[in-house]
């Protein structure tokens, strides 16, 4: 029987309220299509942090380095420890330790989810660059608390960095509908976004099959909103992949429903699969966040290990779920708890003939 060895990572807040139940939902997985998941918890976090001054152990890049895939519920608890601490101190570390340079998020309309825009459809997965670019850490402040005051963040774009996610947009696009949006703001950063047009342009002579549209980021925002059929594969740069993909999350019904899978497609490394949304503070310790992201997740990770038939259960049993629009969060307007979507999960997949 094939086994998987999974590092748990609960995190903060409504972080540990999802994963928790969303591996009871990959759990069943498991014992029906037939494989072993084993797993392991770190109780990294901002607990974890306040008890021993750090997010992880020293080594906790090398702990994780033994596992085939990380599982995240989500870090940070900001009244307690800034984000520039907790953040830094783990979430971010573990991407670019592992080069984890693709962050692959499906948004898709489930079926039974209306969302904001009542659109019938949308589908959309978004190809944000993870390891570089606004995210690079460069910068630092000179005359702190003064009024000469300067803070500067730099953002670095490396060719390998912007070749291989606008590469990797490309092959994403030629499994879909061979459309792909590429994602600047070159009409105002003349260095970085240039260099990423012409990047673009540069790959596209060898997809000549993906029909390639340039948009500016503040254009497809509001694309996403009043156009999102004509979009299909959209790539993009960290920062602005991050914000459109809280957009796209608001458009499939809220942050509850986006998945999120941190790749190295080369392997050889742990990839890391989340929900795009963050610990909640404000409605963490009540039970009541949808983990839908969550259990998604989990199915782009057992996709991911090549468990492909378990995977599309598990999105077929989320689909029934919300289909039925029996047990919803109060996010979706219902009463029920984290636990028992979890659980109306289970039963669907147990549901299926298998
Ligand atoms: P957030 O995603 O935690 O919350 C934004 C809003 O969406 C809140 O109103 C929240 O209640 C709601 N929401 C989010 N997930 C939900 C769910 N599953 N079900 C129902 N409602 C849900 O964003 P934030 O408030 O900006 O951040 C809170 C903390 O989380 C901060 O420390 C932030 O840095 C961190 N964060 C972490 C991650 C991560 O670990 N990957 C991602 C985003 C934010
Ligand atoms: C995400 C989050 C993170 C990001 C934060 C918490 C650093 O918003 O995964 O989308 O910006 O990458
Ligand atoms: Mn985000």
């Amino acid at each position: 029987m094939k086994s998987y060895k999974i590092a748990l990572i609960p995190g903060d807040g409504i972080g540990t309220e999802v994963l928790a139940c969303s591996w009871s939902v990959l759990t069943e997985a498991s014992e029906r299509f037939g494989f072993r998941l084993e797993s392991q918890t770190f109780p990294w976090s901002c607990d974890y942090y306040l008890q021993n001054g750090r997010m992880m152990p020293d080594d906790g890049i090398e702990q994780l380095r033994a596992f085939d895939s990380i599982y995240l519920g989500a870090v940070g608890w900001p009244a307690r420890v800034p984000d520039s601490v907790s953040l830094h101190g783990l979430l971010l570390p573990i991407r670019k330790a592992f080069d984890l340079y693709v962050n692959s998020r499906p948004h898709r309309l489930l079926d039974g989810v209306e969302g904001p825009l009542r659109a019938g459809s949308f589908d959309i997965l978004c190809i944000r660059e993870n390891t570089e670019g606004e995210y690079s850490g460069a910068g630092g402040r000179v005359h702190m608390a003064t009024p000469n005051e300067v803070a500067v963040e730099t953002s670095v774009f490396t060719r390998r960095g912007v070749e291989r996610i606008i590469r990797y947009g490309f092959e994403m696009a030629r499994t879909r509908k061979r459309r792909l949006a590429s994602v600047t703001k070159s009409n105002a950063q003349k260095y970085s976004m240039v260099f990423w047009d012409e990047v673009t342009d540069t790959l596209a002579a060898e997809y000549p099959d993906v029909e390639v549209t340039r948009y500016h980021v503040d254009a497809i925002a509001a694309r996403f909103v009043t156009h999102p059929q004509t979009l299909d594969v959209v790539v993009a740069s960290n920062l602005f992949g991050d914000i459109l993909t809280d957009i796209g999350a608001a458009i499939q019904g809220g942050l509850g429903f986006a998945a999120s899978a941190n790749l190295n497609p080369e392997g050889g490394v742990p990839s890391m699969f989340e929900p795009v949304h963050g610990s909640a503070p404000d409605i963490a310790g009540r039970g009541i966040a949808n983990p839908l992201a969550t259990i998604w997740a989990g199915a782009l990770m057992l996709e991911h290990l090549g468990e492909a038939s378990a995977a599309q259960a598990i999105v077929k049993s989320i689909e029934d779920v919300t289909r039925q629009r029996l047990v919803r969060t109060p996010d979706l307007g219902g009463q029920a708890t984290t636990e028992e979507v979890a659980q109306a999960v289970i039963a669907a997949l147990a549901a299926l003939a298998v």
